[in-house]
């Protein structure tokens, strides 16, 4: 009762509810293909699994997918099955989720990291190319938030150097470059399919690629490193450990993508109406920018809080508390925090420093309504104020 008067007392909102962050989009369809599964009697990877990969492919328009049990793992994946030697330097930009440098840290590789773009928030090309060294064996842009990195200029970059590039699509499931789905370019590209992605098996992830040494190593160490030899005999050639997805996975996955696309229009809606919202607010928070060569997915929409607000860190428990609003920071600077006390910073980091301290990640997700992005508003509105 309490805090509700101290609402009324600020003018707006007036009657508290609770938002959350997300809620994945999984329904009836769902419910019905893990029934299928579970009556079939074969959970673990199995016919499920290879019909998600084939739809997958057919969708990128890339040759070979290969489902895993996160993108942490499929990033792991990608690096064991390129071969990038250990010891080497490996580029990630420092403004991502600590997944894109631990994979390297773990490969016995060193993080090089270095600045974002402070309009797309992914790697800055200029800081990448002053980082590059003898040493540098591979680079691992991220498409941040849903936006596309600029391809055309990280793989020229990386051709001309001969460095391999492992995109880091965590959050780019129908994230498109210059019209291009994010996924199609060939080479190492990793989603996620955790809940808070657009399309989600729970937990899962995959590799697409067009290249068929890379994807029979990477098939291979999935599983232990094993391989089925013509005769039908089984052969261990690599080390591997158990990356795979289950078929119960799986199945949630071939659910989500018969709906995505709408899944995608909604979020792109209402990626729009918090923008119209935001601007008339004159709040002093920077929205999401889509490029010209970009079509954005909104997997988070993140807004940059201005100098006149709070920032991240008493913002966001303050929403919690007082509206019932979850939020969260865009993502984290990776040399700010302990684990990456070990890697090579390039430069002061000025921009991913700043993103980290002042981004904010508003709920988004299908069910949302306008009014209740009204409400998010509102009470950003009346946080920054308190
Ligand atoms: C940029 C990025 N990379 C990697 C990951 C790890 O994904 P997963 O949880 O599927 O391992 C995330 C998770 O949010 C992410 O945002």
């Amino acid at each position: 009762m309490q805090k509700i008067r101290d609402l009324e007392a600020i003018g707006e909102p007036k009657t508290r509810r609770e938002i959350p962050l997300t809620r994945p989009s999984v329904g009836e369809q769902e419910l019905e293909e893990i029934r299928g599964v579970l009556e079939s009697g074969w959970l673990a990877q199995g016919p499920k699994v290879k019909e998600f990969e084939r739809q997958l492919a057919m969708r990128f328009g890339a040759k070979y997918v290969v489902a895993t049990s996160s993108c942490t793992t499929s990033l792991s994946l990608a690096i064991d099955a390129l071969g990038l030697k250990s010891a080497g330097e490996v580029i990630v930009p420092d403004f991502t989720f600590p997944a894109t440098g631990n994979v390297a840290v773990r490969a016995g590789s060193k993080p090089v990291l270095v600045d974002v773009d402070a309009t797309t928030y992914a790697i800055d090309t200029s800081a990448m190319k002053t980082a590059i060294t003898r040493r540098t064996t591979a680079i691992i842009p991220v498409h941040p938030f849903g936006h596309p990195f600029e391809m055309d200029e990280v793989y020229e970059i990386a051709d001309k150097h001969g460095i391999a590039v492992i995109e880091d699509a965590a959050t780019a499931f129908g994230t498109k470059y210059k019209g291009r789905l994010v996924g199609s370019s060939g080479k190492a590209v990793c989603f996620s399919f955790h809940p808070r992605k657009l399309l989600t098996t729970a937990e899962g992830g995959c590799l697409v690629t067009d290249d068929k040494g890379l994807y029979e190593r990477a098939v291979a160490m999935r599983s232990h490193g094993q391989v089925t030899e013509k005769d039908g005999r089984v052969r261990f050639l690599y080390n591997g450990l158990n990356y795979r997805m289950s078929d119960v996975h799986a199945a949630i996955g071939i659910a989500q993508l018969s709906r995505i696309d709408s899944i995608i229009g909604s979020r792109r809606r209402q990626a729009e109406v918090y923008g119209d919202l935001l601007r008339s607010s004159k709040l002093d928070v920077r929205v999401p920018t889509e490029e010209s060569w970009a079509y954005h997915t909104y997997q988070s929409y993140v807004v940059v809080l201005g100098s006149s607000l709070p920032g991240n860190e008493k913002l966001s428990p303050r929403l919690k508390k007082k509206f019932g609003v979850e939020t969260q920071v865009g993502t984290y600077s990776l040399g700010v925090q302990p684990s990456f006390k070990h890697s090579i910073s390039k430069g002061t980091l000025a921009v991913s420093k700043k993103l980290y301290r002042r981004s904010l990640t508003l709920p988004l997700f299908e069910s949302l309504s306008e009014e209740e992005q009204a409400y998010v508003v509102d009470s950003l509105k009346a946080a920054s104020r308190l």
